[in-house]
């Protein structure tokens, strides 16, 4: 939701700026903009659409100085648009750049209207910089009017601001939305996340909730909420400028999906020993949580909301463990009724979701003494506030639509399934079974992409569809809502999952030859039952797409395309089964020539509402 960097140094900065935007696009890609201090100016640039735009104009009529901000962003308050595009500016002489909602921007703006400040944009944001202006004409000092500035708003900021004669000075601040300072040799950034900086540093302090810091060639002194100064570690990032790129993929969707055997391999990677899975893999303390609790509810979003869906199978059916789940932004506003011991599990890709956030903090107002959140991204809001935590390390995921984050968020939670159902009713037997399928998936995965042609060709069966149904049962039927939100995402077909059993309740009146169905039929406890819904949808002359086990006799007909699937056992096959379909929609939107990495109106960080 919105990407900010913005640096200082004795060199231009625009050429760092503009490669950092280009890394933080998958945040907002509506509009971009970049300003720069020189010789006591402001120089501006903004273009509508993506940041290869503000690149082609900057290149055309450059800008330079060695005190910038840039911005990249997803709309909120206002359309997307050239006027409402970051920087924004008062009086020629400050310029900002934010990530975040402004909640009582209305009042403000009628509050600086009636002082005078003329509005140009329709965002949140230009109350911010205007209201900076007006603390400017009682001080000199731009990070105390920033300070008085940001104890008027209300809502969620990360903030980078300039100011024309002060071009020795970026001054930074957070509250809800994340920012980093990367530390280079005599020159400083900040950004929305770390990938924008790799280029030009691997150190960087993570500000936290509250933090405001002021940077020049010299240092970053960093000053807490209470205006405390304070010293936050640097941490070394193991990650490379490199570890962002495409590669040899035509897009980063693909590559990640070609990843996650890697990415699965590495979530595995040092937490078992003689193939016994140590607590200590979700924290020091685990074994003493785990202990304690009697019961795991489940806070997520999205594709993060579809493993947990799986988890509760998981967990009841193998463990008897009482699993509950929610989506996030349904929780935060329930008032539901919640026992201290409950674990809390929330699970995020990129642990910034603002509603996954806001959830747990809610359920721990509501009494709950522990937490855990299963990420993808070390340092993020979720794994600052939970007490355990359990890093899938999938490597950067840029595509907006998950793919290896979602198969090492499943790997995550068997692992948890092994810790907490051990105190619970899972046998022994079960639980070596399920750790040597788990050693044994990062060849598995190997073996369904080979699929990839044979899904690359079916693809074109929904070239000209406009509605697809997805069907599945049991720890399947999230893997059919996963599949039927990747389609919606990258494609623009509209795309509904249904747990099969739910067909003739109503969904069946929809099918005739246009609605191709996806069934996804491994081979389990509840095959015969899902061959009968397959019937139910054939015999009304619905096309179906099986995925089905290559050892099943069933072979495909005029109605129904079986595509054959590796032999895997029950426990990983949901983690199997996601990857044709993940295949599926890709191949889908390459046909229909959507933007696959950046699908119109999405971002891949939800750090608002
Ligand atoms: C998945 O393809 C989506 N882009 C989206 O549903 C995502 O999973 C959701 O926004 C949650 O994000 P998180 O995992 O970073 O919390």
């Amino acid at each position: 939701m919105c990407g900010i960097v913005a640096g200082i140094a004795q060199r231009n900065v625009v050429p760092i700026l503009i490669e950092g935007l280009k890394r933080l696009e998958y945040r907002g890609y509506d509009s971009a903009g970049l300003a720069v201090v020189n010789q006591g100016e402001i120089f501006r640039k903004r273009e509508l659409g993506k940041v290869k735009g503000l690149e082609a104009l900057i290149a055309s009529d450059p800008i330079a100085g060695n005190v910038g901000i840039a911005h990249t962003r997803w709309a909120t308050h206002g359309k997307p648009s050239t006027q409402n595009a970051h920087p924004h500016v008062s009086k020629d002489k400050v310029a900002v750049v934010h990530n975040g909602i402004i909640e009582n921007h209305d009042h403000l703006r009628t509050v600086l209207q009636q002082d005078g400040y003329v509005f140009t944009s329709e965002t949140d944001t230009e109350v911010i910089v205007h209201k900076i202006a007006q603390e400017l004409q009682s001080t000199d000092d731009l990070l105390a009017a920033v300070k008085s500035t940001i104890a008027t708003l209300q809502g969620a900021y990360a903030l980078g601001v300039v100011h024309a004669d002060q071009p020795d000075v970026l001054i930074a601040c957070r509250k809800g939305s994340p920012l980093v300072i990367g530390i280079g040799i005599g020159e400083y950034f900040i950004a929305s996340d770390i990938a924008a900086l790799l280029p030009v540093t691997q150190r960087f302090i993570f500000l936290e909730d509250g933090d405001m810091a002021e940077l020049t060639i010299n240092g970053a002194s960093i000053q807490d909420e209470h205006g405390k100064r304070v010293v936050r570690p640097v941490i070394e990032s193991q990650l490379k400028a490199d570890s962002v790129d495409k590669g040899k993929y035509r897009h980063y969707m693909l590559k990640e999906i070609y990843e996650q055997a890697w990415a699965v391999s590495e979530t595995l990677e040092g937490r078992f020993v003689n193939n016994k899975l140590q607590d200590t893999a979700f924290g020091h303390n685990a074994a003493e949580v785990f202990d304690q609790i009697k019961s795991v509810l489940i806070l997520a979003c999205g594709t993060s909301y579809h493993s947990g869906l799986v988890a509760r199978y998981w967990l009841e059916k193998y463990a008897r463990v009482p699993c509950s789940i929610e989506v996030a932004s349904e929780f935060r506003y329930r008032n539901p009724v919640i026992s201290p011991d409950t674990l809390v599990v929330t699970i995020s890709q990129s642990g910034e979701t603002a509603d996954t956030l806001a959830a747990l903090q809610e359920a721990k107002k509501l009494g709950v003494k522990h937490s855990l959140v299963i990420c993808n991204v070390p340092e993020s809001s979720l794994v600052r506030e939970s007490d355990l935590v359990m890093m899938t390390r999938a490597g950067p995921e840029i595509g907006v639509a998950s793919t290896k984050a979602f198969t090492t968020q499943l790997v995550a939670l068997q692992m948890l399934l092994i810790a907490v159902g051990r105190r619970f009713e899972l046998s022994r037997e079960m639980e070596d079974n399920i750790v040597s399928e788990l050693f044994g998936l990062p060849g598995n995965i190997e073996k369904v992409l080979k699929l990839d042609e044979t899904i690359e060709v079916l693809s074109q069966r929904f070239a000209d569809k406009h509605n697809a149904l997805f069907l599945g049962r049991g720890t399947h039927y999230p893997i059919a809502m996963e599949g039927a939100l990747k389609l919606k995402e990258i494609s623009y077909i509209h795309a509904e999952a249904y747990p099969a059993g739910e067909l003739k309740h109503g969904p069946l009146a929809l099918i005739d030859a246009e609605m191709p169905v996806v069934t996804v039929a491994p081979n389990n406890n509840l095959l015969e039952k899902l061959k009968s819904n397959i019937q139910e949808v054939s015999a009304r002359g619905g096309q179906l797409i099986v995925f089905m086990d290559e050892e099943l006799a069933e072979s495909s007909d005029e109605n129904v395309q079986i595509i054959k699937m590796p032999s895997v056992a029950n426990i990983i096959s949901p983690i199997i089964y996601t990857i044709p379909l993940q295949l599926l929609s890709y191949h889908v939107a390459v046909l229909k020539g959507t933007d696959v990495d950046q699908p119109r109106n999405l971002a891949k960080s939800v750090t608002v509402e």
